[in-house]
């Protein structure tokens, strides 16, 4: 069966599963759902400290925005293009409505470039975003973990996609390695996916985006709400050669960032003081939170703390029961991640006036 008879045989056969509020749903569990956890804790929305994504605590200030921005149709805006260009050091950006639409349409996108594709590698623990969507599409998903499949496995028209950072993990691949798993897709006709959702946090960074104007077979995806802190507004962008920022433009239609949402994010990406402010403000947030970690939690169940400037995730031994953690954390109005495998907890940033709850709830759990 190939790709496009498998999404066929897949959107026939899909079967709705119940979540423990009795709702219907086909969609993963995220973070920044608190809504959805204070209703299922019968907590008062007020009351949360919430540590569930990895959305800095602290946003761009929202400038005063014109009217007629909100009265006009959203426009291609040269001005943004040129900011965003320059901030991921990138020539070509199509801007989108979140990092998020170009994980959803891609492997519909590839399957009608290449249908007799059928093989993509996701990483075992990562956003899973991307493994619903080409499993969607009737790819079939091979797994690895934190090292890279070798490149001895790839085939003609396989998909990599790689998180870099990882989120949940924090792992980090060197441009180096990111190179050769280039090559190897060029030769193979195949598709590199970098998702650099998290990469503005990193120095000295590892982005690809400088990259991509030599290799069609690379696409970076840059989310804008994280390290901005403005996940609301719904931008993200993605930088890649011609080729893909026409199809993948073509594939979208008109008005897919709403104007306001484009004049902002216009001026974060071209403010270079803020940013910096933001830089040193994150990686300081980022020490306490894990000083905290450190100190908080009973010392003998912890096995590792990783992460980024922007979140840490922290990994216990198998004595630990994370679930009942994580519980216990909730019940104290204090919403957290729980990793999929049920083995981790991501926590995210805190401001400094917030750790003192923290470290008081994490003192207090029972193991
Ligand atoms: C690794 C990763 N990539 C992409 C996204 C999607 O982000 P957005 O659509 O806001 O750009 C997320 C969201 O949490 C993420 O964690």
């Amino acid at each position: 069966m190939n790709c496009s008879t498998t999404l066929r045989y897949n959107q026939a056969h899909r079967t709705l599963c119940n979540n423990s509020l009795g709702e219907s749903t086909l969609a993963l569990i995220h973070g920044g759902q608190r809504l959805r956890i204070a209703k299922q804790f019968n907590i008062d929305e007020g009351h949360w400290l919430d540590l569930s994504t990895g959305i800095a605590p602290y946003s761009y200030p929202i400038p005063e925005i014109p009217q007629r921005i909100y009265q006009e149709l959203p426009q291609a805006q040269d001005n943004l293009n040129r900011a965003a260009q320059h901030y991921y050091n990138a020539t070509n950006v199509l801007a989108t409505h979140g990092s998020q639409t170009i994980i959803k349409l891609l492997p519909q996108l590839w399957c009608e470039l290449f249908p007799a594709s059928t093989r993509v590698y996701v990483p075992e623990q990562g956003y899973k975003e991307h493994a619903l969507a080409w499993q969607s599409a009737g790819f079939s998903l091979r797994y690895y973990q934190e090292e890279l499949p070798p490149l001895s496995d790839i085939e003609a028209h396989d998909v990599l996609v790689i998180i870099n950072p990882n989120n949940p993990t924090g792992k980090l691949y060197q441009r180096s390695q990111l190179e050769r798993y280039q090559s190897k897709m060029v030769a193979m006709n195949g598709l590199l996916v970098l998702d650099e959702a998290f990469m503005d946090v990193i120095t000295p960074s590892q982005s690809m985006t400088t990259t991509i104007s030599n290799y069609k077979h690379t696409i970076v995806l840059r989310s804008f709400g994280k390290f901005f802190g403005l996940a609301g507004i719904r931008i993200g962008f993605l930088l890649a050669q011609r080729y893909w920022i026409n199809l993948i433009h073509e594939k979208l239609g008109p008005w897919q960032v709403n104007g306001p949402a484009q004049y902002i994010a216009e001026k974060a990406l071209a403010d270079k003081s803020w940013q910096q402010t933001q830089q040193s403000r994150l990686q300081q947030l980022s020490q306490q939170l894990n000083i905290t970690l450190l100190d908080n939690l009973p010392s003998n169940g912890v096995i590792n703390i990783t992460g980024t400037a922007l979140f840490q995730t922290v990994y216990f031994n198998n004595a630990i029961d994370v679930e009942s953690y994580y519980v216990q954390l909730c019940q104290q109005a204090i919403y957290v991640r729980l990793t999929d495998d049920n083995k981790a907890l991501r926590f995210g940033l805190a401001k400094p006036e917030q750790l003192e709850r923290l470290a008081h709830a994490l003192l207090s759990l029972n193991h």
